[in-house]
């Protein structure tokens, strides 16, 4: 009986450990890099909230508006900092939501299809979907000096 009992808390114990650890893949950042992704992925958020709205309101140009402003010319010089330290897989899937967005885009001007927007919407969060289940930010130790600076980072 009692054997059984610790067995059973052993299990226990082994399965709530197993849900709390977050096992995606670790990216780790300085503040600096961290603060960086994170202003963007809140502007992303925004910017999709935007969007429904502007396909709520039947509004193809704000639509095609909003959708551009996520697009690829959201990516600004002074991210090659970032570029380097990120998995190349993680960039990718990056570029590829910011081209989808653009393609959004053209289609709200030219074929002006609400579902057809709809359907690429849906398309595209599922992108976000697939980052987020994969990778996690840690800021990584830096030496006490270097608190605001991320130049001395660069390998
Ligand atoms: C290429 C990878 C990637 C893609 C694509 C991506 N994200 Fe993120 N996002 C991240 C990572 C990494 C984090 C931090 C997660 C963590 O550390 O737990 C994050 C965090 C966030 C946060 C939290 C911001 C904060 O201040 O804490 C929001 C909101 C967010 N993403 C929105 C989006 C939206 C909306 C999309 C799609 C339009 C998107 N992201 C696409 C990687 C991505």
């Amino acid at each position: 009986m009692k054997k059984i009992l610790a067995l059973t808390l052993w299990f226990a114990t082994l399965t709530a450990t197993a849900d709390e650890v977050d096992k995606r893949q670790i990216l780790p950042l300085t503040e600096h890099q961290r603060n960086h992704v994170l202003t963007e992925m809140r502007d992303l958020l925004s910017g999709t909230q935007n969007i429904l709205g502007a396909i709520s309101r039947e509004d193809m140009i704000a639509v095609a508006g909003e959708a551009r402003s996520l697009g690829m010319g959201m990516v600004h010089k002074g991210e090659d900092h970032l570029q380097a330290v990120l998995p190349r897989e993680f960039t990718q899937l990056g570029m590829s939501v910011h081209k989808s967005f653009d393609k959004i885009a053209l289609d709200a001007e030219s074929l002006k299809d609400l579902k057809h927007t709809l359907r690429q919407l849906t398309e595209l969060m599922q992108k976000c979907n697939a980052c987020h289940s994969s990778y996690q930010i840690r800021v990584k130790d830096e030496p006490a000096d270097s608190g605001m600076r991320h130049s001395h980072h660069q390998h």
